[in-house]
């Protein structure tokens, strides 16, 4: 079964203990939380004040996609927010390694995230120090946009090279996942699946996450 994290930019920000308690009683496993800076992507979403609020509603996991530049100027306050798992952009990183250093020796996950045109072969010498690598499936800075089909050949060839090396790394797919194409998805090898519009513009959040994990 894939781990579903809904995305909460797509949740009513008005209403966020409501949405809070719905995702606390779904199948979700991860809250998926998407900070934006205005600089790496063209949009800014919310930050570690919001986070740290959330953190008051929830054990689950926090699954904290950093679309910022110089990541590491901010981890350790993600940390202190209250963020489990960190995902850093490979294009914002000059020293990835040191960034993921950085992640761990703060006791976090760390995870890098790929844009739609950046080849898994940088994962090359780095794949060893990832816990999760974030495919992401639309262009990152916006919710509620199409699944760019070529991705399921990026999974199908990074799958292969995970499993080639015997690794425990998890693949997560972000943008555009829909309850039609997450079949697909899960199949092309992706062990989490980010699902924003899908589940909060959905009649029936909860229903939509039961269906989602309950995919394959
Ligand atoms: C996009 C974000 C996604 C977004 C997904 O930049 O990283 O997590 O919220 O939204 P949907 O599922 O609506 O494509
Ligand atoms: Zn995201």
């Amino acid at each position: 079964m894939p781990i579903i994290a809904p995305s909460l930019l797509a949740s009513n920000f008005l209403r966020l203990e409501d949405e809070c308690k719905m995702l606390n009683e779904s199948d979700a496993d991860w809250y998926h939380l998407d900070v934006m800076d205005g600089r790496f992507v063209p949009n800014i979403s919310y930050g570690m004040p919001i986070i740290e609020q959330l953190r008051k509603m929830t054990k689950k996991t926090f699954d904290v996609h950093l679309m910022i530049e110089e990541p590491e100027r901010y981890a350790e306050a993600f940390k202190k927010a209250g963020a489990d798992r960190l995902t850093v952009h490979i294009e914002a990183c000059r020293h990835l390694h040191r960034n993921l250093q950085q992640i761990h020796s703060l006791g976090m996950k760390a995870g890098v995230a790929l844009n739609p045109h950046s080849p898994i072969e940088l994962l090359t010498d780095v794949l060893q120090d990832i816990d999760t690598v974030l495919v992401m499936s639309v262009n990152p800075g916006f919710g509620g946009q199409e699944f760019i089909q070529h991705t399921c050949q990026k999974i199908r060839n990074l799958r292969r090279m995970v499993h080639d090396r015997g690794l425990p790394t998890l693949i997560e797919i972000d943008g555009g996942v829909t309850v039609e194409n997450a079949a697909m998805i899960v199949r092309s090898g992706a062990d989490v699946l980010v699902a924003g519009s899908t589940v909060f513009h959905s009649k029936d959040p909860k229903a939509t996450i039961h269906t989602l994990k309950n995919i394959a």
